[in-house]
């Protein structure tokens, strides 16, 4: 009889992607999906680790999955867990969940055949893997490892597959799609952190000198241009773009560039100032409000979105007063607000404690969901 394996996916679009290339090597393997995770031969658990949250409802579903089992009196089906919570390491994942049945990296899950992808008309094509930079609160360059640009020559042939296939749209998908083909050789984060034992917020590295300099057109700039000329593509979207090398030659890009979607997300994660140096995101709100600016003037159709992280350690009322001021300012039209979560092992875990109680958190999150998510719900962007 043949086999069947179902995905249960948690996290970004990154994962999505991975998950679609998870579904394409199973089925060149023979096996066929399954309805739902009750009645499959293989489940692959595709996990994120960006918020503790998360994390606990990845070990809630493994849970649900071997209770049901039991209480079925049936065996369950194979669990592999994959994807950002191997951070933790695979020998302490399966302590800490004994019903696995294997702990695999993304990669060893099976990714060496053409994505089945859900969509028709729209597909990710993913442009880098791993993340270079240095946010003070985050894990993902631990779950992911170092940045990595993929190759142009790989990156044109999947679009030529897919606009042979039928599809127009597109999202290039990346940490930071700007910096692509830009990435210094990564350095092993961990040593870092946990080799100074004196270490300081000062001994972060920037963001930007992770990167080399353009000479010239950015290699993302000559990569967009490159995909455009694709005549049956006419929608090319990316995710995440970041403040810190948004160079002024991609804002012309996307002026000139119809084929370019209008909506941009472009993450501020705080307001103020002070908080983006605890961050470490490497720039200023001056200058994230210069390249809206820039950008609206390039062409002023063009919309905004946003990820925005309330309750960072030591956010002042004052502090969180500014990102307030901002929205109203920026008039973002889609915000990602999330509480800070202390994610074990990052700089900002090591440096500062998780100071601001979660109620407080709350209430920030609600204010900023009010004034950008709410307003705009009858006409949210599209942000795949
Ligand atoms: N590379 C992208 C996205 C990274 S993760 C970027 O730089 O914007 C997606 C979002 O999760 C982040 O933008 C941030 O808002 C949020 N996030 C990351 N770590 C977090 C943490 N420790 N606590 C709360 N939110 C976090
Ligand atoms: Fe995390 Fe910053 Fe990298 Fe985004 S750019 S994945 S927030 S370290
Ligand atoms: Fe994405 Fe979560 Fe990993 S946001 S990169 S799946 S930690």
């Amino acid at each position: 009889m043949t086999k069947t394996y179902y995905i249960h996916t948690f996290g970004c679009q990154a994962n999505k992607s991975d998950s679609e290339r998870i579904a394409g090597d199973y089925q060149a393997r023979g096996y066929q999906p399954a309805q739902s995770w009750q009645n499959c031969d293989e489940l692959v658990i595709n996990t994120c680790a960006v918020r503790e949250r998360v994390e606990d409802r990845v070990r809630a579903l493994v849970h649900k999955v071997s209770n049901y089992f039991q209480q079925q009196n049936q065996a369950k089906p194979k669990i592999i867990l994959t994807g950002c919570m191997l951070h933790h390491g695979a020998e302490k994942l399966s302590k800490m969940l004994p019903q696995l049945d294997q702990v695999l990296p993304v990669g060893e899950v099976g990714f060496n055949h053409p994505a089945i992808r859900q969509d028709k008309d729209h597909a990710w094509v993913p442009i880098s893997t791993g993340c270079n930079s240095f946010c003070s609160y985050c894990i993902v360059p631990f779950a992911r490892g170092r940045e990595q640009s993929r190759p142009m020559t790989d990156i044109l042939q999947e679009v030529q597959n897919l606009v042979d296939q039928g599809y127009s749209e597109l999202t290039l998908l990346g940490q930071n799609v700007n910096s692509w083909g830009l990435e210094k050789v990564g350095i092993s984060l961990r040593k870092m952190l946990f080799d100074q034992p004196n270490f300081t917020r000062k001994d972060l590295p920037t963001n930007q000198s992770q990167y080399l300099n353009p000479q010239g057109k950015p290699p993302f700039v000559k990569l967009l241009q490159k995909i455009s000329q694709f005549k049956q593509l006419k929608t090319i979207r990316f995710l995440t773009a970041n403040p810190w090398d948004f160079h002024d030659e991609l804002i012309t890009e996307i002026g000139q560039n119809p084929k370019i979607d209008r909506f941009i997300h472009l993450p501020i994660q705080s307001g103020s100032n002070s908080v983006l140096k605890r961050m470490n995101r490497g720039y200023t709100k001056e200058r994230y409000l210069e390249i809206v600016n820039k950008l609206r003037t390039a062409d002023p159709k063009i919309i905004l979105g946003t990820d925005i992280i309330v309750g960072f350690p030591g956010e002042t009322k004052a502090e969180f007063q500014e990102t307030v001021e901002l929205a109203k300012k920026i008039d973002w039209k889609l915000a990602f607000v999330a509480m800070y979560s202390p994610r074990p092992g990052t700089a900002s875990w090591k440096l500062y404690s998780d100071d601001i109680p979660h109620k407080v958190k709350k209430k920030r999150w609600q204010i900023l969901d009010d004034l950008i998510n709410k307003k705009n719900l009858a006409n949210r962007p599209k942000i795949v």
